[in-house]
């Protein structure tokens, strides 16, 4: 089982401290969320997760923590500034606005989304952008969501990034003080190519990733943490041998499906999709989604899936245009800003060449919707009531175990315990809980995901020993307090 849709887990979230929506005592902010106690430890899990098995379980990737805010040429010949757009239409009947291709995707028929194309703004050349070429929506008719008209305004493109100023002087009006909060992580990774080459003492192929946060002023935000303006990013740009990059790409798609499924994520909510010609982004000369089931409760089977990830060849796209050797067809140089050429030189070949990139880019927040989604189950006790057990794998669950005395007013109970949740702390995530009856708190840790429940009791003062309750199968055993931390960390592992 997994949860039937979001709104199940956005009321958990709430209930239980994973996501709150952000500046909730002022009313919110549109599509703004923040990490309560239990969400900021889930992602943590995931990040430290990926970080482990990315960086420290291999030999060919640097970690990297570069700025947020750069040099405005960054996104200029990164492409961003001209490019970086997406299709808004207006209706102008009842004023709502919308992504016109989202649109589509969601409400329009087979042949309404395959003529989506009509709605993008061609990259064409570097530099340069082409307006779209009709109203589409107007075209075949397509009624507006909200009100039901067709009356559409013609698709615009409208740039994501957020835009701010640098320095203490700068207006609005001020050109030269114009910056961007990034709207991916990879850029920092392209534009440090040669520093980390240079101070690693790399040889292709090897990779640099980051985690980081990255801002994009979405038309159309929502499905809670799935789509936002603010979100974080974990990045992994992957340098190689031209002639390699296809066979890398596969690799990288394969490897991803596997570290997906160790996060407890079940197959069969999991697909791959290859992105069309009309959707690649303009760096892109293959890329391949990885989808998840994030709307089981659509009819339409199609409509279920949505981006988790993208794995992208992104060829040599970025470092050419980011160095200050490569010339345009009439010999006028593509950069003349930069100060660095980002060519590789094979010493083993004696040739220099621009290193093509596989980029592997998965979001936190929707890596943790999913986890959340997946892990939902609920399960019918001997009374017939219906409990939410959250089978997070013991690696993702915020809290590992929680120890809890079966009588509060117990002085030598309490005393037990507690000094037990400070031993296991040394080595896991440990919570003393006297909040409630036993039956309550067993039901809170079940509905958190904790795996384990540690509950002394009368007989625990003369045995010094503990009960150990299994989340996902409610048995029961005792254990010596002497053995507890090693029996743990044995099933935790
Ligand atoms: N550097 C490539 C890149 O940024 P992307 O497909 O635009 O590619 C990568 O973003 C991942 O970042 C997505 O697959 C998704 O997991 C996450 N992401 C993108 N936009 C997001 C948004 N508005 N809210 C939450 N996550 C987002």
């Amino acid at each position: 089982m997994s949860a039937p849709n979001i709104e199940t887990i956005v009321s958990l979230s709430k209930r239980r401290g994973f996501v709150y929506p952000a500046s909730e005592i002022y009313g919110g902010l549109g599509s703004s969320w923040d990490y309560g106690p239990l969400g900021v430890e889930l992602a943590n899990n995931i990040k430290n997760s990926w970080w482990r098995w990315m960086v420290y379980e291999r030999d060919d990737i640097e970690g990297l923590d570069s700025s947020i805010i750069q040099n405005r040429l960054v996104w200029k010949y990164s492409g961003h500034e001209q490019t970086f757009h997406d299709p808004l239409v207006d209706c102008k009947s009842c004023k709502s606005r919308f992504r016109a291709d989202k649109l589509l995707d969601e409400f329009g028929s087979k042949e309404a989304q395959e003529g989506r194309h009509h709605l993008f703004v061609e990259p064409a050349n570097f530099g340069t952008t082409q307006p779209p070429q009709e109203n589409w929506l107007q075209e075949i008719r397509f009624p507006c969501p909200t009100c039901g008209e067709v009356d559409w305004t013609e698709s615009r493109p409208f740039n994501l990034m957020f835009r701010t100023t640098v320095g203490a002087a700068s207006s609005d009006e001020d050109g030269s003080a114009l910056a961007y909060l990034r709207p991916e992580t990879a850029q920092g990774i392209f534009i440090n190519f040669a520093n980390v080459l240079n101070t690693s003492r790399r040889k292709l192929p090897f990779g640099i990733a980051q985690i980081g946060k990255a801002f994009r002023n979405e038309v159309t935000p929502g499905n809670f943490i799935f789509r936002t303006r603010e979100f974080e990013q974990m990045e992994m740009e992957y340098f190689v041998r031209p002639d390699d990059a296809p066979h890398v790409h596969q690799e990288w798609i394969d490897g991803f499906e596997r570290w997906i499924a160790s996060l407890g994520i079940s197959a069969n909510n999991l697909k791959l999709y290859e992105q069309t010609k009309e959707v690649l982004a303009h760096y892109s000369e293959r890329t391949v989604d990885i989808l998840y089931r994030y709307f089981p409760e659509r009819e339409d089977e199609e409509k279920q899936w949505d981006e988790l990830m993208g794995i992208a060849n992104r060829t040599d796209y970025d470092l050419r245009v980011h160095s200050k050797k490569p010339e345009d067809a009439e010999g006028k140089r593509i950069n003349p800003d930069s100060t660095e050429d980002l060519s590789y030189f094979d010493t083993a070949t004696n040739e220099r060449f621009y290193p093509y990139v596989i980029e592997p880019a998965i979001g936190v927040n929707r890596t943790l919707l999913a986890v959340l989604m997946d892990a939902y189950t609920e399960k019918t006790n001997e009374k017939g009531e219906t409990r939410v057990i959250l089978k997070l794998t013991p690696e993702m669950a915020p809290i590992k175990v929680a120890v809890l005395p079966l009588a509060k007013n117990k002085p030598e109970i309490v005393e037990m315990a507690r000094k037990i949740k400070k031993e296991l702390q040394h080595s896991m995530r440990a919570v003393y809980d006297d909040t409630g009856g036993i039956g309550k708190l067993y039901a809170r840790q079940d509905e958190i995901g904790t795996p384990f429940c540690v509950t002394v009791d009368h007989e625990s003062l003369e045995d010094n020993a503990v009960t150990v309750r299994d989340r996902d199968t409610w048995e029961q055993k005792r254990v010596g307090v002497d053995q507890l931390p090693e029996y743990l960390q044995k099933r935790l592992d």
